[in-house]
């Protein structure tokens, strides 16, 4: 797909003469890189969370956000004052887990446009919303179906707002690639969701959070609406695990586990402090996970996607 992708000396301005870009989320796993990468760009950035100092940002670079705001995605007056003189606002607030009153209806739909409009009152010019390759409104999954519906409704409520999708994001920290490596490092045997067919495409993290950057920064116009950011290679889950197994040199049986025993283990194990299995997870690996063909990605904003094999590397080094 033909995309014109054009590069200008300067960032947007808003008629205020300012250049603030807002990040909520902005010190998650994605968030904290859109916020370096936008740093890298010169551009002012505000990072938004409701703990804003939990993730400690370089200084000795001055990699450090111009500003880092406490606000709660799902309180309207905190989310006014935060995006308040921004050019423009990324969504990056994820919700893994329903716990009381953060259900993914909550979070995913109805802040998602509550923090859509709010910003287009506000006079923002962009609006970038992290959702998820697989999104569906129409899933019977709650997860997939909220973060469908979320697109829907912030493209409502935020006319031209940009949509972008990764695919599962892989990185030094992520709970994903880090996880399998460490599994089997440590299990004479290793559980496939099911037969482990459904095929995935991981994606680094860090070329998600520049192609938000280079969308959020004002710097690449762009006519597209959805960007599905996925990485080189598509794999088997299979595939994958045995192909971390082999780089790490580590021997390994694969068992086929039914997604009706994930499914009760993920249920059981969301009741645990700290979740390492989510029945959004399991509802994801049901279904194929790679990006679309006939949607533009991160080749179209200029991007060449990098593999995973460098960091199952670095993983298999530092276990
Ligand atoms: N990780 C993946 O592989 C993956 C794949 C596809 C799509 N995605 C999507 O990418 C987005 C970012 O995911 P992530 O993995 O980077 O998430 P993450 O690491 O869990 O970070 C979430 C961020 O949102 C903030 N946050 C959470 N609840 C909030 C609230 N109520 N109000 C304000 N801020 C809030 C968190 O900080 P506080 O807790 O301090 O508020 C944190 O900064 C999500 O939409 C996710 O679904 C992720």
């Amino acid at each position: 797909m033909a995309l014109e992708s054009k590069m200008t000396n300067q960032p947007g301005r808003t008629e205020a003469g300012e250049n603030i870009v807002t990040v909520f989320g902005g010190t998650g796993f994605l968030g904290r890189r859109i916020v370096t990468s936008l740093l890298d760009r010169a551009v002012d950035v505000r990072a938004v969370s409701r703990h804003p100092h939990k993730h400690k940002f370089d200084n000795v670079s001055g990699k450090r956000p111009s500003q880092q705001i406490e606000a709660d995605i799902l309180d309207s007056s905190s989310i006014a004052a935060a995006v308040a003189g921004s050019r423009a606002v990324v969504n990056a607030v994820s919700l893994y887990v329903e716990r009381g009153k953060q259900t993914f209806e909550r979070v995913h739909v109805e802040a998602a446009a509550d923090l859509a409009a709010t910003s287009r009152d506000a006079g923002v010019e962009m609006f970038v919303q992290i959702s998820g390759i697989g999104s569906d409104p129409m899933s019977r999954s709650n997860y997939i179906r909220a973060r469908g519906r979320g697109e829907e409704v912030v493209k409502a409520a935020f006319p031209g707002a940009v949509i972008v999708r990764p695919s599962v994001m892989v990185g030094p920290d992520d709970t994903f690639i880090t996880t399998i490596a460490r599994l089997v490092h440590i299990l004479p045997i290793y559980p496939l969701f099911g037969e482990g067919g459904t095929r995935l495409q991981p994606v680094y993290v860090e070329d998600v959070a520049e192609a938000v950057s280079r969308l959020a920064s004002g710097q690449y116009s762009t006519d597209a609406s959805i960007f599905e950011c996925a990485g080189p290679r598509i794999y088997s889950y299979r595939e994958l695990v045995q192909e971390i197994a082999t780089q790490l040199n580590a021997r390994i049986r694969l068992v086929p586990v039914p997604f009706a025993v994930w499914r009760i283990l993920a249920t059981a194990a969301e009741f645990l402090p700290v979740v390492s299995l989510t029945r959004n997870q399991v509802d994801l690996m049901l279904r194929d996970n790679v990006a679309a063909n006939d949607l533009p990605g991160l080749e179209e904003l200029g991007i060449q996607s990098r593999g995973i094999e460098e960091l199952v590397d670095m993983i298999g080094h530092a276990a």
